[in-house]
């Protein structure tokens, strides 16, 4: 059984003092939650104070990005060495750092090889253009930053991945749940191809792309798709908190 998770990816949003306002309120309410993994993402510098507000908490942190050198002469960057110990999971291959930061599958493939080899999980992040999607290019375009970002990767890896379509992104314009889940299948089909089985199975795959508290349920109703990466809606105790409480009570009654 895979365990239901909901990764909340604060992006650009919040100073320090937003940060543990936001993280104390949510920490009170996830932590009667059971039964499902909670991760906030914030901005890195909020990540020292964020890990002192979650000490003792089932809440769990990840960074939203990182760079595949452990040190050096890499002027902003920020190391798998610096996040060892300081969060659990890390977003990588997000589509915001493909489009504006130039990131290709090469690029994600070293990091994510690189987070494992610091035992950091990996939130791996896919998903097509509009055109793309209308071109009908969807399954080809994944096939690639798939193959791209999990060249070399060894089998029966703690990993999870995010099918985020780029057109739902921040739009208000979320897939529909029944496509969501076909694009998922077919993702856990080609793990299955590029691993085993076995290996495919154990991978945790979230939708993403306007995920709110109206329309989880759409989601995580379906058995492909084991969770959410929220963007906007994670800002919001309430939002988030209705996210990862409906999540889990869904996928209750699902066994
Ligand atoms: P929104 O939920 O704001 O659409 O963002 C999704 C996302 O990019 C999460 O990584």
């Amino acid at each position: 059984m895979r365990i239901p998770l909901i990764a909340g990816n604060w992006k650009m949003n919040t100073t320090v003092a937003e940060a543990e306002k936001l993280a104390s309120s949510l920490r009170d309410i996830l932590d009667k939650i059971e039964g499902i993994e909670k991760v906030l993402c914030p901005p890195f510098i909020s990540l020292t104070t964020l890990s002192e507000v979650l000490q003792g908490s089932s809440v769990k942190l990840g960074a939203q990005n990182m760079y595949f050198e452990a040190r050096g002469a890499y002027t902003g960057e920020i190391s798998p060495l610096m996040l060892k110990g300081l969060v659990e999971f890390v977003i990588l291959g997000h589509s915001e750092r493909r489009s504006y930061f130039g990131e290709t599958d090469e690029l994600v493939n070293k990091k994510v090889q690189v987070a494992l080899d610091f035992g950091l999980k990996p939130i791996l992040c896919v998903g097509e253009r509009l055109e793309e999607n209308e071109a009908g290019k969807t399954e080809q375009v994944i096939t690639r930053q798939l193959k791209g970002s999990l060249a070399n990767i060894e089998p029966g890896i703690d990993l999870v991945i995010a099918y985020e379509p780029i057109w739902a992104i921040g739009t208000g314009k979320a897939a529909d749940g029944i496509t969501a889940a076909t694009t998922i299948k077919f993702i856990r089909d080609t793990l299955a191809n590029l691993w085993d089985s076995d290996a495919a199975q154990k991978v945790r795959l979230l939708y993403g792309g306007s995920v709110t508290g109206n329309n989880i349920a759409e989601f995580v109703s379906q058995p492909e798709i084991d969770g959410a990466l929220v963007g906007g809606a994670s800002l919001k105790t309430n939002e988030f908190s209705s996210i990862v409480g409906q999540s889990v009570a869904i996928k209750r009654q699902g066994t």
